[in-house]
């Protein structure tokens, strides 16, 4: 729950980790079901944490698309019974975008902090996505790069499962990568222009493990772990870390060659709390050249929170987007971005 685009009055998440740690991996239906559980909850925890009433309620903004099904169509429907039963405009807002205005969000620790300035190019990094935008203004989105195959935090996620290290691999692989970053050599892919591909640099990550400790291809991968050493698990989680830091530094900086005028660089999602990314794009000098500056969410506002899709939700009837009809909202979610 956002005041004015930026003061957060609450922000209430509901974690599903210690369900799926246990699985090692998100199972949609069972996502699903939880998050129907979680709901109301939830809606009634960030009311009284904001101390507002469905009075003082402005607008209500729900994540519309992407993301999985079944959480989606729940979340659709709770809001759009909500902006009924409470006569509010109901805003369907894309989730990246939300992610994105993250960075417009002055965390409850945090000082207030300067706002992006356009136009900027915004690095959108998550468990589902890896996107380069261009951003003219408010509410403006270009996809200029985008990954061919897997996620760069998916790709965390499964050599972090090859690694034998706990779900969700991101903060895992961050946790372990105590290592010797240059001890395994792994390539960077060989994508044109600003698009990225990150299952090879998976399928690399498998080989160099087996080769490392002698097996075959044909081995079975869940059995690799128990061959690993302590150390081993530490540079090659330190190796695989640093070369995904510079696959995105290396994008963006080819980004900033195509965009020299832009102002501000932002970074958003889940892998934008990764400190390794953070540390190298807030040491680069050429991202900060001419008076240029980076933007990083607070980190407990980089993953998914409610926050955001009410900061996206703002920008937007700013930017004079009208409310979707309930009655008439597509509950099968729309997933472009682009306006
Ligand atoms: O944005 P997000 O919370 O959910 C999606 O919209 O996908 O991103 C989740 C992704 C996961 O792949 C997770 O492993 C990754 O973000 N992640 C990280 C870190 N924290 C979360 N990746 C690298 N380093 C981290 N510290
Ligand atoms: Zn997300």
């Amino acid at each position: 729950m956002v005041r004015d685009g930026r003061e957060i009055l609450s922000n209430v998440v509901v974690s599903q980790i210690d369900i799926f740690a246990e699985y090692g991996g998100v199972i949609p239906e069972v996502a699903a079901r939880s998050h129907l559980e979680a709901m109301m909850p939830v809606v009634d925890k960030a009311l009284a944490n904001a101390n507002v009433s469905w009075e003082e309620i402005d607008a209500i903004a729900v994540t519309h698309a992407p993301g999985l099904l079944g959480s989606l169509l729940i979340g659709t429907l709770t809001a759009r019974t909500l902006a009924i039963l409470h006569s509010k405009p109901l805003y369907a807002v894309h989730h990246l975008k939300s992610h994105v205005y993250a960075n417009w969000l002055s965390s409850e620790k945090a000082e207030p902090k300067s706002v992006p300035t356009f136009p900027l190019l915004a690095l959108v990094v998550s468990g589902g996505h890896t996107q380069i935008m261009y951003m003219r203004e408010h509410n403006h989105f270009e996809i200029i790069g985008t990954t061919h195959d897997d996620a760069v935090g998916e790709c965390f996620d499964k050599v972090a499962k090859i690694l034998g290290l706990p779900y969700p691999g991101g903060p895992s692989i961050a946790k372990a990568a105590k290592g010797d970053s240059s001890k395994y050599r792994l390539p960077h892919p060989k994508v044109e222009g600003l698009d990225f591909s990150f299952s090879g640099l998976k399928t690399a990550v498998l080989r160099a493990v087996q080769k490392e400790v002698g097996v075959p291809i044909s081995f079975p991968s869940h059995k690799l772990k128990e061959l690993l050493s302590e150390y081993q698990v530490r540079d090659f989680a330190a190796s695989f870390q640093k070369t995904a830091v510079e696959i995105l530094t290396e994008k963006m900086k080819m980004a900033l060659d195509e965009y020299p005028e832009v102002k501000s660089i932002v970074v958003a999602g889940g892998v934008s709390a990764n400190e390794a990314l953070r540390e190298n794009f807030l040491t680069e000098s050429v991202f900060s050249d001419a008076g240029r500056h980076v933007f990083f969410p607070a980190s407990s506002l980089s993953g998914d929170n409610g926050a955001m899709v009410a900061a996206a939700c703002y920008y937007e009837i700013q930017s004079g987007v009208k409310p979707t009809d309930p009655y008439k909202l597509n509950i099968y979610p729309r997933v472009e971005i682009d306006k």
